[in-house]
């Protein structure tokens, strides 16, 4: 249980089981030393220390089962070492469940100024202060040792799309390497590696990545560099490209992922395991989803309606009508942001767990058929 290919290494401190499958969305459980983990799952971000404008009970009510946080922001400020005198990430930010964080590597291309990289690692300027900071793998495993999270994210270098062939290809190798690297330097018994494929939209540059990353035997493989402008139809070709070299018995992550479609689209191609910023960037914007679509609150249109953002939804911005939360955000109130923040995790996890009970009972191929139905009704 839970050493699957990796032989006689030691068994990993977070594993995976497989309970169902219905075409190829899967059903299933990580567990980790902070809990268990019921896949499909969506992780909120909580780049800080903080999922923005959210408490920890609030969070836990909508649904969410694991966090994410971001080895790049953490070691910037406050900085890894404080968080461990603090108590670790855990204790630091108040959540007693599964915490996965980020090695950085993509924030490093996506934040950081002036930024060179080569064989060594990353140098760059903190986009705070604009002091010097080297990120190779061997220190983005030690922040997050320091910080303790469940799971570990090995260091890769993630490069813009559509890019050069060469380029990627060059960046895809440069992450197996690192790859490697940053599981030689991980030695926390309570925290798993998970590794990260690369390789752009070219699907024989996934397949090198999949397999070279499957042999070295992480406790889980995300899929990395989509959701970065590409037309959909191509993160989806890319993920099928990917999929079939990984081992079936690790979780599969994609990063960044998504909007609500694409988490549909995802767990229909085999995807376990997601984050992304939309649900609280998006809610503190206005931007509400529903099963019917997405819901622009600061629309006029909502200015008199009495009804809630959604029916049938438990969340406490719910309890509210449609005029009130507009009023909130064309007042500036604080409330507004929360509200919809709330609400939109709490979709997610909706989505999430309707998508976990349909595989279960062997219906996924009605879920989704009934999903974009709904949906497309909305949009009519
Ligand atoms: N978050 C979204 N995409 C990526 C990626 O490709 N690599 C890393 N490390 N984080 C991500
Ligand atoms: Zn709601």
């Amino acid at each position: 249980e839970g050493r699957g290919t990796d032989g006689n290494a030691p068994p990993h401190a977070v594993t995976f089981q497989l309970a169902h499958t219905d075409g190829a969305a899967r059903r299933g459980v990580l567990r980790t030393p902070h809990g268990d983990v019921q896949t499909p799952a969506f992780m909120p971000v909580g780049t800080l220390g903080t999922v923005k404008g959210v408490t920890i009970d609030q969070l836990r009510a909508t649904g969410a089962h694991m966090v994410l946080g971001n080895t790049y922001h953490l070691a910037l400020r406050p900085g890894d070492e404080t968080v461990e005198r603090l108590g670790g990430l855990h204790r630091f930010m108040g959540w007693d469940g599964p915490i996965l964080t980020d090695s950085g590597g993509f924030q490093v291309f996506s934040l950081s100024d002036r930024m060179t990289i080569d064989e060594r690692g990353a140098r760059f300027r903190s986009h705070l202060d604009g002091a010097l900071i080297d990120l190779t793998p061997e220190r983005a495993v030690e922040i997050q040792q320091r910080l303790g999270s469940d799971v570990a994210m090995v260091l890769d270098h993630v490069v813009a799309l559509p890019g050069e062939p060469g380029v990627v290809a060059e960046a895809m190798r440069r992450s197996l390497r690192w790859a490697h690297r940053c599981q030689q330097a991980a030695d926390r018994p309570d925290q798993s590696l998970f590794a990260i494929v690369q390789g752009g939209l070219d699907e024989s540059l996934r397949r090198e990545s999949a397999e070279g990353l499957a042999a070295m035997g992480f406790a889980g493989y995300a899929i990395g560099g989509l959701s970065v402008g590409e037309a959909p139809e191509l993160m989806y070709r890319a993920i099928e490209a990917t999929e079939p070299f990984l081992p079936a018995d690790r979780p599969r992550y994609l990063m960044g992922v998504g909007r609500p479609e694409d988490l549909v689209e995802a767990v229909a191609r085999g995807v376990d395991m997601f984050d992304c910023v939309m649900p609280t960037r998006n809610g503190r914007n206005a931007l509400a989803f529903t099963a019917q679509g997405p819901v622009r609150l600061r629309n006029a249109r909502w200015a008199e309606d009495r009804g809630p953002l959604e029916a049938g939804c438990p969340c406490p911005a719910c309890r509210h009508s449609r005029g009130y939360l507009r009023h909130l955000f064309q007042s500036g109130e604080m409330l507004g942001p929360i509200l919809v923040s709330i609400h939109n995790l709490s979709y997610y996890q909706r989505l999430m767990a309707d998508m976990r009970t349909a595989i279960e009972a062997g219906r996924f191929s009605e879920f989704y058929d009934g999903w974009s139905r709904q949906l497309a009704d909305g949009a009519a």
